[in-house]
């Protein structure tokens, strides 16, 4: 039996807790947390993305400010735009929307960044503060990864965990939190050599390499606990277009002890961990104390730990 890992469930109720805290900030402190987000360009999948990040900031309560700027912006442009959000009081978050178009370079959208604004995770201060431990604001995929892997094991210390692809979003930021859990860590990318057996040896696997099913029945260790960052959208011989993970989510069916589907599995997550940066990072802003983010009661029937 292989426990389907309900992010959506899990996602919902950190999204409440969160509404709940804002109601008390509101009410306490007359504060209410601000998310801008920019988007340039129109890439199709940004702008879902995008508009469901709005669409779930005001359900919490919070205010959302939307950013367009059109595909050919330059970076300085770009810049300006950053540095007037961050000198704005109302505006205690700000994520820009990834991928950017090619004459900006990423690198020097995240130096920009204010840290204590940059609710990502991914400016240089907090991609260092991760990775000694310190207090920084983690990126919101892997933050996901890791709730979803305490709530259903518990205390990772001593696991194998195997993080599939390298990518500065996901996959160094994992093993970074992984590590931090006290697991034996492993990053395999493109150039790995025997990939399969790799995988095999692991407890944990954190699958976000952007292949579809590329992980197979021969490559899960029984009883492993799989995650699976992987948007896939193919398109099937009658036309119609779907999306799937990076791994093979019926093969994985009665090896692994659980597995994060998709869709319904990290990627309400991520949104959810958004929310909850957003309000971390209002609350460092005016010298209240932050939420910790808080495991809901396990799940009986779903919880699980390879012996
Ligand atoms: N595009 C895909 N994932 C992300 C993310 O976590 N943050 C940002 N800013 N853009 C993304």
């Amino acid at each position: 039996m292989t426990s389907i890992i309900d992010g959506k469930r899990c996602a919902t109720l950190i999204r409440s807790a969160v509404a709940q805290h804002v109601g008390r900030l509101r009410e306490n402190y007359g504060l209410r947390p601000g998310l801008a987000v920019i988007l340039v360009g129109e890439n199709p999948a940004s702008q879902i993305y995008v508009r469901n990040k709005a669409r779930l900031t005001e359900e919490a309560g919070m205010l959302s400010l939307d950013e367009r700027l059109p595909a050919h912006t330059p970076q300085i442009q770009l810049l300006e735009v950053i540095d007037r959000l961050q000198r704005d009081p109302a505006v205690h978050g700000i994520l820009v929307q990834l991928p950017l178009p090619p004459q900006i370079s990423p690198e020097a959208v995240f130096a920009a960044l204010n840290p204590a604004k940059d609710v990502d995770g991914f400016s240089p201060l907090n991609v260092g503060l991760l990775h000694t431990g310190g207090h920084g604001i983690v990126p919101c995929t892997p933050l996901g990864c890791l709730f979803l892997l305490k709530q259903q094991l518990g205390d990772l210390t001593g696991l194998r965990a195997l993080v599939l692809g390298r990518s500065n979003i996901v996959g160094k930021p994992m093993a970074a939190l992984l590590l931090r859990e006290n697991c034996t860590v492993t990053i395999a990318h493109s150039h790995s050599r025997e990939l399969a057996a790799e995988c095999r040896r692991a407890d944990i696997v954190v699958a976000a390499v952007g292949r579809p099913q590329l992980v197979k029945a021969d490559w899960i260790k029984p009883g492993a606990t799989i995650i699976d960052v992987g948007i896939n959208r193919i398109t099937s011989p009658d036309g119609k277009t779907r999306l799937i993970g990076d791994v093979d989510f019926a093969q994985a069916l009665g090896v692994a002890a659980a597995i994060t589907p998709v869709p319904g599995g990290v990627g309400p997550m991520t949104v959810a961990c958004l929310l909850f940066n957003t309000l971390t990072v209002a609350c460092r802003q005016h010298d209240i104390p932050a939420p910790e983010l808080t495991l809901p009661p396990p799940d009986r029937e779903t919880s699980s730990r390879p012996g």
